[in-house]
């Protein structure tokens, strides 16, 4: 196993999370507070892009925050170091993301009025794009084989655990008011009126033109060309740039690229075992 990763609880962290009592002060130190906005997301559901609509939507549409000031100040990674440390300085309302499984989340939140937004994506999906994004993470482990990751994701062997296991926990906060739950399926089919919906939500009011320019500003185009949201900027001892980008495709269905067939059948029956019990209609990709 490579010494950049974490085991704690049977689940693998990338060692950013900093170490086990790092967690455990997150989850039982950390105060949310009612005014927080957080972005919580499994690795490649589209943490990226739900950051920058937050963002536009903070500023009604002005784009000179997201032109000037890198992503991860925007909505700092509360598990990693520099996060934690931008969100205590943080002005309120502050607004944080974070990766963490439930059962990791700081225990306060349960308790406050503080808005969380919970991206969801096909999970085939997020198997490829982490497939590409983990060879540009110089700490990730490199899989042999196309294969061999496909065999890690499934059983939950790779960062931040079981997708299967993530979406269960977060998707018992359904239906709680200060709780959405939005896809990136959805997100892309009907941009305009899911970016409503989260204003909605927050309780933010945009004129037309403001909800315009949010919406120019969010496009694949305009975020992949946007050096403060692409991750062009992340340190090289992070990314190395020359193996892999954030803003890879943007499209659903590129599993179909490059899952075989039996893969495709094994992921359906993992897939109907684990979530089959779920309501239907709850996933819009199945
Ligand atoms: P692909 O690798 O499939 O292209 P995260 O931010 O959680 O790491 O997720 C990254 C994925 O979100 C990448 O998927 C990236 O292209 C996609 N993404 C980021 N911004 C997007 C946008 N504005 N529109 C559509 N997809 C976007």
């Amino acid at each position: 196993m490579a010494t950049n990763y974490l085991h704690v609880d049977g689940i693998l962290f990338p060692k950013y999370v900093q170490s086990t009592e790092n967690l455990k002060f997150l989850r039982d130190e950390f105060v949310v507070r009612d005014g927080d906005v957080i972005n919580l997301t499994y690795p490649k559901s589209g943490s990226h892009w739900i950051k920058e609509i937050l963002s536009l939507i903070h500023s009604k549409g002005d784009p000179s925050w997201v032109q000037s000031v890198a992503i991860w100040d925007r909505s700092p990674w509360l598990e990693t170091k520099e996060g934690y440390e931008n969100v205590k300085i943080q002005k309120d309302p502050r607004m944080y993301s974070s990766h963490l499984p439930i059962q990791f989340f700081p225990r306060s939140f349960f308790n406050s009025k503080a808005k969380a937004i919970y991206v969801m994506r096909n999970p085939r999906d997020i198997l490829i794009s982490s497939f590409y994004f983990n060879k540009a993470l110089t700490f990730a482990k490199d899989p042999e084989s196309f294969e061999q990751y496909f065999e890690w994701f499934i059983q939950g062997n790779v960062m931040f655990g079981s997708w299967f296991d993530h979406i269960q926990g977060w998707l018992s906060m359904k239906g709680k008011e200060n709780f959405l739950i939005i896809s990136y399926e959805e997100l892309q089919q009907d941009t305009r009126a899911n970016v409503e919906r989260i204003c909605q939500f927050l309780d933010k009011k945009l004129s037309p033109e403001e909800l315009n320019s949010v919406l120019k500003n969010i496009s694949f185009e305009a975020m992949k060309k946007n050096r403060m949201s692409n991750l062009s900027l992340a340190p090289n001892d992070f990314i190395d740039h020359s193996k892999g980008k954030l803003m890879r495709k943007g499209v659903s269905g590129d599993w179909k690229n490059h899952f075989t067939v039996a893969q495709s059948e094994i992921f359906d029956q993992i897939f109907q075992e684990k979530m089959g019990r779920l309501p239907q209609g709850l996933f819009p990709w199945e």
